[in-house]
């Protein structure tokens, strides 16, 4: 049964209709508003407003839910590969063992960088960071990879080639920082193994590869694939909506994900515990400054838009930070000072009334430190688990017919109309 709500204004009425979600979700469908009221709606941040429908991932931020394609994050951060998660998100379903391993081959076999591509990593200053080298070299793959995005399997060859190839750049990224020799993907190993040895084997050094270390690794990207219409999602949605290369689209994810409100907040939660933890590892004297509106200190790592509750991630990953440090038998004070924290805050009237818990970046920044990622690199970390949920969101988007490019409408409070007046007379 058709659901509407009505406006009513100066007199006259307006039927809007209602949208309701697969999970019950409702949202008032106001394209017609403008042409029927002359009016917009306002919404700044957009915390009121919906972008698109989709079907991807679900999110409830009161009962902290996470679902990828229905399947709790839960689930597929116990049992799933990260190959097969990436599957599930961009192809709305689970591989077989025949799509599995034809997925598995594609991913090996697109994994090597263009060797000019290695050029523009040399012409970067030393201390470049690693989100500005990530963004410009996916942008670049346009010029090394110039098929159309129109054809099916240009479009499948494009995807494949993003997700074989972001770890190779990354690793590759670290290795020029450091003045050291590339290391090639190999066969062998498995999509995380690969990257582990691309990041730490040297020629003097064989890595050895930990099994508990992939698989926090494997949970890592998993937790992090996607997130619905976050805002480096929604970036992604808004500049392939000009029907850009999905290698454009994409770079300008990995730009807006680089923000410290963003994902580049893991980054942020470990510069902020360094400095409690140098300030005398005062967690009341941070709390206080987080919550003071003349400090611009905010406590990294806590609140989010849409969970009003602990972010399940979060969740997930403090379990993980307990039991890799203890497998590795790593002891770290600033996962000490990380959970001394969130006993402050979550104790805190402050915290609890603005239904500030830890979000995935709390904790994750602590299992990357004992996996030997350095700080810089923690947000690539981020775009790389991302990467499979930006292109299914690109996808859906591009494979929607009502998808039209997006071009958001304002309110204008500026100067009214009055002439030029020439220079002479200023
Ligand atoms: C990610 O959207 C996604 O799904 C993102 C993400 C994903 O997977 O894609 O989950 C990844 O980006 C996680 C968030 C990482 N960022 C941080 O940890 C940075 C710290 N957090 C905040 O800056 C903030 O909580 C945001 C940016 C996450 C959310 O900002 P909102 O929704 O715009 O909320 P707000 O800034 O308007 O804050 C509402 C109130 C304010 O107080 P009042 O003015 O109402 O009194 O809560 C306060 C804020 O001052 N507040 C905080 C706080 N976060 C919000 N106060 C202290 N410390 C904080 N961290």
């Amino acid at each position: 049964m058709d659901e509407f709500i009505t406006l009513t204004y100066n007199g006259k009425e307006i039927k809007l209709p209602v949208i309701t979600g697969s999970e019950g979700e409702k949202a008032i469908d106001i394209s017609t508003l403008r042409a029927e009221t002359g009016f917009i709606t306002l919404d700044p941040g957009y915390g009121n407003t919906g972008s698109c429908l989709s079907a991807i991932t679900f999110m409830d931020g009161e009962k902290g839910i996470l679902r990828y394609r229905g399947i709790p994050v839960e689930q597929l951060a116990e049992k799933a590969s990260f190959k097969e998660t990436a599957y599930l998100l961009i192809n709305g379903r689970l591989p077989n063992r025949e799509e599995l391993t034809r997925f598995s081959v594609m991913l090996n076999d697109n994994s090597l960088v263009h060797t000019d591509l290695k050029a523009f990593y040399q012409n970067f200053p030393r201390a470049s960071h690693p989100m500005g080298i990530l963004s410009s070299m996916v942008n670049a793959m346009k010029s090394f990879y110039p098929e159309l995005d129109t054809l099916e399997e240009e479009i499948n060859i494009t995807m494949t080639r993003l997700l074989a190839k972001v770890r190779t750049m990354a690793a590759m990224s670290y290795k020029i920082s450091r003045g050291h020799e590339i290391v090639l993907p190999r066969p062998d190993l498995t999509y995380c193994e690969n990257f582990l040895n691309m990041m730490f084997d040297t020629p003097v050094r064989s890595y050895e590869m930990k099994r508990e270390v992939v698989n926090a690794l494997r949970v890592f990207w998993i937790l992090h694939a996607d997130h619905e219409q976050n805002c480096s999602t929604s970036a992604v949605r808004m500049v392939g909506s000009a029907r850009v290369n999905l290698y454009a689209a994409i770079s300008s994810g990995i730009a807006a994900l680089w923000g410290p409100l963003h994902g580049g907040a893991n980054q942020a939660v470990i510069e902020m515990l360094t400095a409690i933890q140098k300030d005398g590892g005062n967690c009341a004297k941070a709390i206080e400054r987080s919550k003071d509106k003349n400090d611009p200190f905010r406590l990294m790592g806590f609140g989010h838009r849409v969970y009003k509750t602990y972010d399940p991630r979060a969740k997930i990953m403090k379990k993980m930070c307990d039991e890799l440090l203890e497998s590795m038998h790593i002891n770290d004070p600033l996962l000490d000072l990380a959970r001394e924290l969130e006993a402050f805050a979550l104790k805190d009237p402050y915290f609890v009334d603005h239904h500030l818990y830890p979000n995935v970046d709390f904790y994750s920044g602590i299992v990357l430190r004992a996996i030997g990622i350095p700080t810089k690199m923690f947000t690539v970390m981020f775009a790389i688990g991302r990467l499979p949920g930006w292109i299914a969101q690109w996808k859906e988007s591009m494979d929607d017919p009502k998808w039209r490019i997006s071009r958001p409408r304002q309110i204008y409070t500026g100067s009214l109309k009055y002439d030029y007046v020439p220079i002479h007379a200023r």
